[in-house]
């Protein structure tokens, strides 16, 4: 019984496939391709007294369809309609944050979403328009493969696609703090 547990276990563990702790730019790039969606932080370009405030919102998200290796590129689908997206057109500049916390796996480990093994990875950017092309085209793939719904979200709102440009990472996997990796580790690490 019990060799039979530990080789489940070991099965869910290795399916969960976290890599280690100080390969910090590849458990960023574990977090990313592992989550569907972020919460995106703008500056509210709302009226007063929110104008210039910190306004944190939901966004689907995808790297890369679930199977593949991922880009590390956070892709979204955006209206011009949306909130956050008013606010974006005033100023671009944006903070998402992604944690295993949406996926099973901190759950089955007994990890509270604020526990550092929980790991999540905070980015600040620039959210840029996709352009039409191949870049486009695999934003496209990324996306509806994981969010199927959004083939028929409305016409007449002018979806595009857009991304993070990420400027600035910050990693919480372990105890001692935050780290912070350079989008050249992070693009070059091998999830
Ligand atoms: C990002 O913020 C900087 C500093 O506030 C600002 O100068 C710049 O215009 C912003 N970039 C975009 C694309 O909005
Ligand atoms: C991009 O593609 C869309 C849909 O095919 C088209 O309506 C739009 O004009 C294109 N934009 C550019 C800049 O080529
Ligand atoms: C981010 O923006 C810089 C400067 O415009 C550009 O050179 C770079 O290719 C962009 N990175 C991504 C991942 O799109």
């Amino acid at each position: 019984m019990w060799p039979l547990v530990l080789l489940l276990a070991g099965l869910v563990a290795g399916e969960a496939g976290i890599p280690p702790h100080e390969d910090v730019a590849r458990v960023a790039r574990f977090v990313v391709h592992g989550c569907d969606w972020g919460a995106l932080a703008t500056l509210s370009a709302q009226d007063p007294p929110m104008r210039g405030q910190p306004f944190a919102n939901v966004f689907s998200v995808s790297d890369g369809p679930s199977g593949s290796r991922g880009s590390g590129v956070p892709y979204m689908y955006l209206t011009p309609l949306e909130v956050s997206v008013r606010d974006l057109q005033m100023n671009a500049n944006a903070s998402l944050t992604m944690s295993l916390a949406q996926t099973p796996y901190c759950k089955k480990q007994g990890y509270d979403p604020q526990n550092p093994l929980c790991a999540h990875v905070i980015f600040s950017g620039i959210v840029e328009k996709v352009q039409n092309g191949t870049e486009a085209d695999f934003a496209k793939a990324a996306l509806f493969s994981r969010h199927p719904e959004m083939e028929s979200w409305p016409r007449g709102h002018n979806w595009f696609f857009a991304k993070l440009n990420i400027t600035s990472i910050w990693v919480l996997d372990y105890f001692g703090g935050i780290k912070t990796v350079t989008p050249q580790e992070y693009f070059n690490a091998v999830p």
